[in-house]
């Protein structure tokens, strides 16, 4: 595509947003749930489920697998035909990072899986050994074949206790997923805690799965012979959630989002109160209001597992940091490699001295709009919230990265209020 046919999203700045929406079911929790679709012969059906690239991908995929399944108004109904095989397409595969989520399942019922590189954001190296270790120690021997990951358990799986070298998200999904229908009892040791892990397993515990710990350090399983369909609500999106919240503060403005979980969101919205926005909870409400001469003081946060401060919002949360007064340190010790977007936002005006993982924010600087490019989708989000505050026009370009994780991030800040528009092919060339 040429730089001059590509899509951005337009938007002029220093408006403040105000209003109330419904967030959507999370992207992290319907990639597993529809993984563990595979696990069984039956049906399931899946509720509030994002309408986003990456579910529409992985729906793809689990088609070249032989589930055939409907998505309609958020809801998912998977339909497994026997028990499936084969491997997803490699360009599948390379398309988002839970790809790989298939693995588990496929080995634990076939005795065999086989899966391409795995995708999705460019943040860091993105390792697989925590997933392989896992499957060794279920009795699976792994090779890598053409670059492909290849598995086979011959004679099943049998349940192990292991202790995970890091809490991955998707490892554990992975083993959590396998070890529902190894033999005997299997033991995941510093399992990641995160809510969408949670909601898999309450899917999982629906399916007949024998489940216990699952949000706590060790998961305890025992396996079972078979499993049954389910039906599963997905948890709401604590990422768009917070992309929302932070949104409405850099702004100074007002937000009521609705059909969300502030116990999932501790750690940002203690962060948000320390920089000075008000914010009130209520059971499934959250609301936040930052008034225009409210005094929004620096502070320091660290990206780390669940329950600390979620990675996948501090692009975002640096982008407001910008507008506060003081110096803020923020340090990555998720991903090596998740500052991309710090260069763009420096296009606003930001004054963010390098520092590697904890770059340093020197704020408040006025932001004007600028021309910026997204690399992933958080910096693609965080691009937007740094606009939102610009003085001026701007455009954002990455459109595809934010459709891969948000379903309408774009409408939503509208619909607060926010001037924002997927510019067409033409006006990419003017302001
Ligand atoms: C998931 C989320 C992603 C989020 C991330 C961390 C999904 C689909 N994606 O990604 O949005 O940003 O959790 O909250 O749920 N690692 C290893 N070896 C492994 C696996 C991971 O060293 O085998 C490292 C990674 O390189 C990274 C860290 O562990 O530095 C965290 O990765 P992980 O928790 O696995 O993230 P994902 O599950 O890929």
């Amino acid at each position: 595509m040429s730089a001059a046919a590509e899509p951005c999203f337009r938007i002029n700045g220093l408006r403040r947003l105000d209003g109330v929406l419904r967030v959507n079911g999370a992207k992290n929790a319907a990639l597993p749930c529809l993984a563990a679709s595979l696990l069984s012969d039956e049906p399931s059906r899946l509720r509030r489920v994002p309408d986003i690239e990456d579910v529409r991908r992985f729906l793809e995929i689990l088609s070249a697998l032989g589930v055939e399944s409907e998505f309609e108004e958020n809801e998912v109904v998977v339909r497994p035909s026997g028990v499936c095989a084969g491997s997803p397409p490699d360009n599948l595969a390379a398309a988002l990072r839970a790809s790989f989520l298939v693995m588990g399942p496929l080995l634990v019922r076939t005795g065999q899986a086989s899966c391409g590189t795995p995708g999705g954001d460019v943040i860091g190296a993105r390792p697989l050994d925590v997933h392989l270790a896992g499957f060794r120690a279920l009795g699976a021997e792994v090779e890598s074949v053409g670059g492909r990951t290849v598995a086979r358990a011959a004679n099943g799986l049998r349940g192990a206790t292991f202790v995970l070298d890091y809490p991955s998200v998707l490892g554990t999904e992975n083993l959590l997923l396998a070890a529902t229908l190894a033999r005997g009892r299997t033991r995941l040791v510093n399992a990641a805690m995160e809510p969408e892990i949670v909601c898999l397993a309450q899917m999982l515990r629906r399916m007949g799965a024998r489940i216990s710990g699952a949000g706590g350090h060790t998961i305890t399983i025992d396996g079972v012979e078979r499993l049954g369909g389910a039906d599963q609500e997905l948890i709401p999106d604590r990422i768009e959630t917070g992309s929302l919240l932070i949104a409405a503060a850099v702004t100074r403005g007002r937000a009521c989002l609705q059909g969300v979980e502030p116990d999932h969101l501790e750690s940002l919205l203690g962060k948000l109160s320390e920089i000075g926005a008000v914010i009130r909870r209520e059971p499934g409400q959250l609301d936040i209001e930052v008034g225009n001469h409210t005094r929004l003081v620096a502070t320091n946060l660290q990206a780390l597992p669940f329950p600390g401060f979620a990675t996948d919002l501090q692009a975002v949360m640096t982008a407001l940091l910008t507008q506060v007064e003081g110096t803020s340190v923020v340090h990555e010790r998720v991903f090596e490699n998740r500052m991309q977007h710090l260069d763009e936002l420096r296009k606003f005006g930001a004054n963010i001295i390098a520092g590697g993982a904890a770059p340093v924010v020197i704020g408040p600087t006025p932001l004007s709009g600028a021309v910026v490019r997204g690399t992933d989708i958080r910096a693609t989000a965080a691009l937007i919230v740094a606009a939102l505050a610009a003085d001026g026009p701007s455009r954002i370009f990455g459109v595809s990265h934010l459709s891969r994780g948000y379903s309408d991030l774009p409408g939503q800040l509208q619909a607060l209020g926010a001037d924002i528009e997927l510019a067409r092919s033409a006006d990419t060339l003017t302001n």
